[in-house]
């Protein structure tokens, strides 16, 4: 049975002033599909993964990802990790619209391509970061090829190819609203974008005014045309590795995400669903996210004490026994995170804990 538990964690703490992100290079190769262009960050850590990041429909990979990763408290994570982000086809800062008639790649061809990257960067694993059509085309890539990838932050997926229903639903939907729209449907719940708080605000204009809208339009279109994943929890078919689920708790996806849930490997799998984060709990959550990671790759043995501030250190001792630094990692999958009072709330190893905050 998963366990619910309530958890305060830490005040959101933005990059300060003068903390400089460090320097970028932006990359294309060739691949089967296309070109595909990706920007990395840091520099690669011996016996470490690259953390691979996939953006959703409508982002790219810095409108969708710049806020978590340049967030304060991110620092001490990301130090210890070279960061490949990648740019689905004509999803790149100016990239020029495709030719009419161009074939866009499906999400299963877009997960093909993530090999040629990581030859290209000579990367042997990752840990994937992924969210919405981003989050399945990491899971693809990991059904596929499960030697290379070591961990998957999973937000808002949905593994399911749409059925009849949906298919109904989403022409009828077509006939009164723009593919702008639909998309800020897919990314913020109808309450969100009602409300039209300065960052919907934002990511409207973001979408709205898109030079490149349309290749975002087949981005969208691809994702419509997903595959299902075919996961089942006891069958052939499922995530080998340790995966971190994140949904808000008024996200459009819900529904699609505990469902996931309920087909992964509990020994494999935390589930943290994020109170009053909506549709994008990377852009209005990123301290909760952060701690969150932390722990995740805690359980992978990624982080240790040592590498925390004290604040978290005074958090997690229950956790460090399980962690060490680098190569020597143990293969527990507990996500933890704080409660109010400071004691932690470890699940035991191998159990999957629902984690509400
Ligand atoms: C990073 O440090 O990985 C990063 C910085 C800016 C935008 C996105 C990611």
């Amino acid at each position: 049975m998963a366990e619910l538990q309530e958890v305060q964690i830490t005040e959101e703490k933005p990059l300060l002033p003068g903390q400089m992100p460090e320097a970028a290079k932006t990359h294309s190769v060739e691949t089967p599909y296309g070109s595909v262009t990706f920007t990395v960050y840091g520099t690669p850590k011996p016996k470490r993964p690259a953390i691979l990041t996939y953006h959703d429909v409508g982002l790219n990979y810095k409108t969708c990802f710049q806020s978590l990763f340049q967030f304060g408290d991110m620092q001490e994570i990301i130090q210890n990790f070279v960061r490949v982000h990648v740019d689905a086809p004509g999803m790149e800062e100016g990239a020029p619209v495709f030719p009419s008639g161009y074939q866009y790649p499906s999400l299963d061809q877009l997960a093909d391509m993530i090999p040629c990257i990581l030859q290209y960067l000579n990367f042997s694993t990752i840990i994937g970061v992924g969210v919405g059509a981003g989050a399945y085309v990491l899971s693809r890539y990991a059904l596929t090829h499960p030697d290379t990838v070591e961990g998957l932050v999973l937000i808002n997926i949905d593994p399911n190819a749409k059925g009849w229903m949906d298919w109904a639903a989403h022409k009828l939907t077509g006939l009164t609203s723009s593919a702008p729209e639909m998309i800020l449907g897919h990314l913020f719940s109808q309450e969100e974008l009602s409300g039209n708080s300065e960052l919907v605000q934002k990511y409207r204009n973001i979408v709205v005014h898109a030079p490149n809208l349309e290749n975002i339009e087949l981005y969208w279109n691809s994702y419509n045309n997903r595959r299902d994943l075919n996961l089942e929890r006891r069958g052939d078919i499922t995530l080998r590795c340790p995966v971190l689920l994140v949904v808000g708790d008024q996200a459009p996806h819900e529904d699609a995400v505990v469902e996931c849930n309920s087909k992964l490997d509990p020994t494999q799998t935390s589930f943290l669903k994020m109170a009053d984060s909506g549709g994008q709990p990377q852009l209005t959550q990123p301290g909760k996210l952060t701690e969150a990671f932390k722990y995740f790759l805690q359980g992978m043995g990624y982080m240790a004490s040592s590498c925390m501030t004290r604040l978290s250190r005074s958090r997690t001792t229950s956790l460090t026994s399980a962690a060490s630094i680098d190569g020597n990692r143990s293969r527990s999958r507990t996500l933890s995170q704080s409660s109010e009072s400071g004691t932690l709330p470890s699940g035991p190893p191998g159990h999957t804990m629902e984690v509400s905050c």
